[in-house]
């Protein structure tokens, strides 16, 4: 039998980069994946790449209360009752303070933080009537350091820490677990902007002298939500080759 013996998982953003790796180790591990995204095409492509059977992809911008409540519903008819979330979608628009318009603090907010909010109150309903569930928040180092141009990104990951603890203790007497992963550099289109003396830099404050692969954000997301975890809740997992300790 596998680890996750057929547990409807959902990913959000799970249709590249980091959540596109978790959704695989996931898929490998058992789990029947439901991949979402802004474009539903997108994340249809990325849960039929999926190892195994009874995956799912949808359309779905996390910011909307409504479309997240539509699309579990969606899920929970298709595939079969929520058993694991991964709360992974989320945007950066850097800026330095003085420059940074309201648009682009409200909107970062939306979607990392509000986003992870929508999907968390729409699953908890049905984890907590069966008392089992398992939630995982993909944070940032950033949300425990803060960072130079980017205030919105970082405050709306330290808010996803906030999130992440409320929940585990709001919700362990009903069988559900929450916890944060907080990735440090990792290779995805969200950092190849960087140029070369900024990579370089970069390696400089990484003890173990590497950016990480979206694999590496994977293994540590597969335990943190299996059985194997079972008394672990409430806890925050940097996963960045040692850069914050
Ligand atoms: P990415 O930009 O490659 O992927 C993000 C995914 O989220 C995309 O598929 C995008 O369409 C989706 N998404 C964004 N807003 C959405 C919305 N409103 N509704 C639905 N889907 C939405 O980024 P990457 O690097 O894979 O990042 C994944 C997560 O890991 C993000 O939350 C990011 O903040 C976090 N992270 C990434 C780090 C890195 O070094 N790449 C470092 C620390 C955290």
């Amino acid at each position: 039998m596998s680890e996750l013996d057929g547990t409807v998982a959902v990913v959000t953003g799970g249709s590249r980069g980091i959540g596109r790796a978790i959704a695989q180790a996931l898929a490998q591990a058992g789990a029947k994946v439901a991949v979402v995204g802004r474009s539903g095409e997108s994340a249809q492509r990325a849960a039929a790449e999926l190892p195994g059977e009874g995956h799912g992809g949808y359309a779905c911008d996390v910011a909307d209360p409504e479309q997240v409540n539509t699309t579990v519903g969606a899920i929970e008819a298709g595939q079969g009752p929520v058993g694991i979330l991964v709360n992974n979608a989320g945007i950066t628009r850097d800026n330095i303070l003085l420059r940074m318009k309201d648009e682009e603090f409200d909107e970062v907010i939306a979607a990392n933080l509000k986003g992870a909010f929508n999907f968390t109150r729409a699953v908890t309903r049905g984890m907590m009537k069966r008392r089992a569930g398992a939630i995982l928040n993909i944070t940032s180092v950033v949300g425990l350091t803060g960072n130079a141009g980017q205030a919105n990104y970082a405050a709306s990951k330290a808010g996803m820490v906030g999130l992440t603890k409320s929940v585990a203790k709001e919700l362990a007497s009903r069988g559900i677990r929450c916890n944060a992963i907080a990735p440090g550099f990792i290779e995805t289109d969200m950092t190849d902007a960087l140029n070369e003396s900024q990579v370089e830099a970069l390696l400089g404050q990484i003890p173990l002298g590497a950016l990480g692969g979206p694999e590496d954000i994977a293994e540590a997301a597969v335990f943190l939500v299996s059985p194997r975890a079972r008394y672990i809740t409430g806890q925050v997992l940097a996963v960045d080759g040692g850069m914050v300790m």
